[in-house]
């Protein structure tokens, strides 16, 4: 358990919401109320057919098998690759999201591998090598400075074996801070009657608000992530190739993608020597 933040019942943002812009500050934004909605905001059937196997196509075409899903939240992907027959250890840093996951698992008839960790410090808790490690629905953004940034990929890299593969996804911030609009399509969050809007966007914070049909409302701070940026720490830490999607397709227009997604390879391509 993380004994900085013990389960709270209400989001607390403070006095000033816009200033909370702290990496720590997740598990406490994951409160009970909210989990139990999250999967009225993310439609697994619909997302399924928004991602039309997207993930577990390019796992599969990169030879990945064993897999570590970092940003588990209710279970959605760990699911949906058990189904297809991957091996999978699913992670989290907020208890209350492992706990879902783990009942939407049961629900499928599946037993989830669930560690509790922290991306900062994940090989304290994870002591094995994957495949592939991945952390989609935008999670990565939930670290607010650089340091912890470099980190949790630098845990990421540490985890994989030598030909493994991140796959890590995020809003498109770019079009956010640069144009100051708001995303057209819901390729992720495809909960029909929940409404997701950027409230604030700048440098440093982009704060959402989730309102869902009984008018319950909740929000999450996180920090917006340039598309160049993150593929420049990427290389940083040791991934040799950065493949970028917009919506799921390799072509875009820089503009028009709602979220992009990397795909990150550890393995050199051409110079390493054979085993
Ligand atoms: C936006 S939710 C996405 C969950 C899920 N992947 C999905 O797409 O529905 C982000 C998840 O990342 C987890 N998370 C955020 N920062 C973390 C950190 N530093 N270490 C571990 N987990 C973290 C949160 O607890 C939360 O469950």
């Amino acid at each position: 358990m993380n004994m900085r933040h013990p389960p709270a019942r209400q989001q607390n943002y403070g006095d000033d919401p816009l200033a909370m812009r702290e990496t720590d500050h997740y598990v406490a934004e994951y409160v009970q109320s909210f989990v139990d909605k999250w999967d009225e905001l993310i439609d697994w059937r619909g997302r399924e057919q928004a991602e039309s196997e997207f993930f577990i196509e390019t796992l599969r075409s990169l030879g990945a098998k064993k897999v570590l899903d970092v940003a588990t939240g209710t279970g959605f992907h760990s699911v949906q690759l058990l189904k297809a027959g991957f091996e999978v250890t699913s992670v989290d840093g907020s208890p209350e999201m492992l706990a879902k996951a783990f009942n939407n698992a049961r629900k499928h008839g599946y037993i989830l591998r669930t560690i509790h960790a922290d991306w900062r410090w994940l090989n304290r808790d994870v002591h094995d090598l994957y495949d592939a490690v991945i952390c989609l629905g935008n999670s990565f953004t939930h670290l607010f400075n650089e340091n912890d940034r470099r980190k949790s990929l630098a845990e990421y890299y540490a985890t994989l074996r030598s030909h493994g593969i991140l796959i890590l996804d995020q809003r498109n911030y770019d079009a956010l801070l640069d144009q100051k609009i708001e995303p057209s399509h819901n390729y992720y969050y495809c909960g029909e009657d929940v409404n997701v809007v950027p409230e604030h966007i700048d440098d440093s914070l982009a704060r959402f608000r989730y309102r869902f049909p009984d008018q319950t409302e909740f929000h999450l701070n996180m920090f917006p992530l340039r598309k160049d940026y993150i593929r420049r720490l990427m290389k940083e830490v040791g991934f040799q190739r950065v493949t970028t999607y917009g919506d799921f397709q390799e072509t875009y227009h820089e503009r028009e993608p709602d979220f992009f997604v990397h795909v990150a390879e550890k393995r050199y391509r051409d110079q390493e020597p054979q085993a």
